[in-house]
């Protein structure tokens, strides 16, 4: 029986880890205690998680009082590293939400952290163990494509999900280093595992182009100040939602974390529409393209190599009703629901089945492999990874469990973007592992 405390019990702390580990695997797993900043939300915590766990509003009293082996990080971003760092200097093992941090200097003493003490640190990368995910893995992992020349990736964020990183702490890159860092850390993560590379370089540009306060003028500081109520595409009723009234509303008189901070915000410095170039080894360029407002949300990539082409395309939902401009509308999973968004007739377009990943050889021809759509959390990645995390691997063919060097090479891309898109040049991954050049770097360029 392994003990376990978890440090973050926002919304991901609580429906991921902390529910299961007190139901779905009690029989290998205990979770002793939760802490968290907020006295309100510990609260709320322990009313859903029952007598058995302790509540903390101190990281290093929970660590004094309660049993752990293995600490759980689920708090904002830009903190996780004072946690990790903290847990393993303590003689804890540490499985990390992604992003692991959210920049160099963090990602540094994190793995200073892990060489020194011992300890193991896991990166929760969730979107690795879906099944079509793993698909795309295995059939490069059997060498379809031969050598690999470059890669198309392309991510989509709609309205509803994507509106969300601009309502809260995501939306300044002191809490979460932007989408690049805090989005795309999964996304660059996939491109690492898939290719079994490291990035070398990287070059970026990116900019706020919808979710501007010119977009809606006089607009309040948060929706529940707001007079413009009626005409927002973007309202959200706080006190609408039991469970966002219960994590958030309640306790916000605690902190001041608004969840329903307006999307048009002035002080929002995030972008929503980004382009980034990367280097690997052998001279493979992977492109990719991450916007956070359309009416769609899924992913496309194709691998072009020696042998031909690669081709994985996944709708994940798609606001198939013809102007849902009432936000409550369009969050509905009757309304924002998983068809293919290239069909004409959208609004009784069939729910999506299966996924094919389609291989074009290069003089002709097209083998289709299929896939069944899992409608579950994240494709069907957060089960598998909770009983890889919690009922551990006996054999890991495919390399599903990533740890701190999969963590940092994700982070770092993006981190690399950001510094390409305020230098204006090319970052090299190496320069930010290394702090003499970083540092060196810096000076030279006056920052
Ligand atoms: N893998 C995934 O698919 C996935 C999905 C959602 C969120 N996440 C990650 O989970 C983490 C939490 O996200 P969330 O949606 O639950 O956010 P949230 O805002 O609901 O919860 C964050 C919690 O951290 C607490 N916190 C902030 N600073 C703290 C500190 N210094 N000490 C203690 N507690 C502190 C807040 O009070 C809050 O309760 C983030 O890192 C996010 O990237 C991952």
């Amino acid at each position: 029986m392994t003990n376990y405390c978890i440090v973050g019990a926002g919304s991901r702390g609580l429906s991921m880890f902390a529910e299961d580990l007190v139901g779905h695997y009690q029989d290998v797993a205990r979770l002793t205690a939760i802490a968290d900043i907020n006295p309100g939300r510990v609260n709320h915590a322990l009313q859903v998680l029952g007598s058995g766990v302790k509540g903390f509003t101190n990281f290093d009293e929970m660590l004094d009082a309660a049993p752990c082996d293995v600490v759980i990080v689920t708090t904002k971003d830009a903190t996780h590293d004072e946690f990790i760092v903290k847990a393993m200097r303590r003689g804890k093992d540490v499985i990390s939400e992604k992003p692991m941090t959210t920049d160099a200097a963090k990602c540094r003493s994190i793995l200073a952290a892990e060489r020194e003490t011992g300890r193991t640190l896991r990166v929760t990368f969730n979107y690795r163990y879906a099944p079509y995910k793993t698909e795309v893995k295995r059939l490069l992992q059997e060498g379809i494509v031969g050598d690999v020349q470059s890669v198309e990736f392309r991510w989509f964020l709609d309205t509803v999900h994507g509106a969300d990183y601009f309502r809260r702490w995501h939306s300044q890159k002191k809490n979460s280093g932007g989408l690049l860092v805090h989005k795309a850390t999964h996304h660059f993560d996939l491109i690492n595992w898939w290719l079994d590379l490291e990035p070398q370089e990287v070059v970026a540009m990116g900019a706020r182009q919808y979710y501007l306060p010119s977009r809606m003028p006089g607009h309040g500081k948060r929706c529940s100040e707001c007079n413009l109520t009626q005409s927002c595409a973007f309202y959200l009723d706080l006190d609408a939602d039991p469970k966002l009234r219960a994590l958030y509303r309640e306790n916000e008189h605690f902190d001041q974390y608004y969840r329903d901070g307006c999307v048009f915000s002035e002080d929002i410095d995030i972008e929503d529409t980004m382009s980034v170039l990367i280097r690997y080894p052998k001279n493979i360029q992977v492109t990719y393209g991450l916007t956070a407002a359309t009416s769609f949300e899924g992913w496309q990539v194709a691998f072009n190599g020696s042998l031909g082409r690669l081709e994985a395309f996944e709708p994940e939902c798609f606001v198939a009703k013809t102007e849902a401009r009432n936000f409550k509308e369009r969050s509905r999973s009757s309304v924002r629901r998983a068809v293919d968004w290239r069909q004409a007739t959208v609004e009784d377009a069939p729910d999506v089945q299966n996924l094919a990943v389609k291989f074009y050889p290069l003089f002709g021809g097209v083998k289709t492999f299929e896939v069944t759509h899992q409608s579950q959390g994240h494709g069907g990645g957060d089960r598998r990874l909770k009983d890889h995390l919690f009922r551990g691997v006996k054999d890991d063919p495919m390399g599903h469990a990533a740890g701190s060097r999969a963590g940092a090479m994700s982070i770092l891309v993006g981190v690399a973007a950001n510094q390409s898109m305020a230098e204006r040049r090319l970052v090299r991954i190496e320069d930010l592992l290394n702090e003499n050049s970083e540092n060196k770097i810096i000076q030279e360029a006056g920052l």
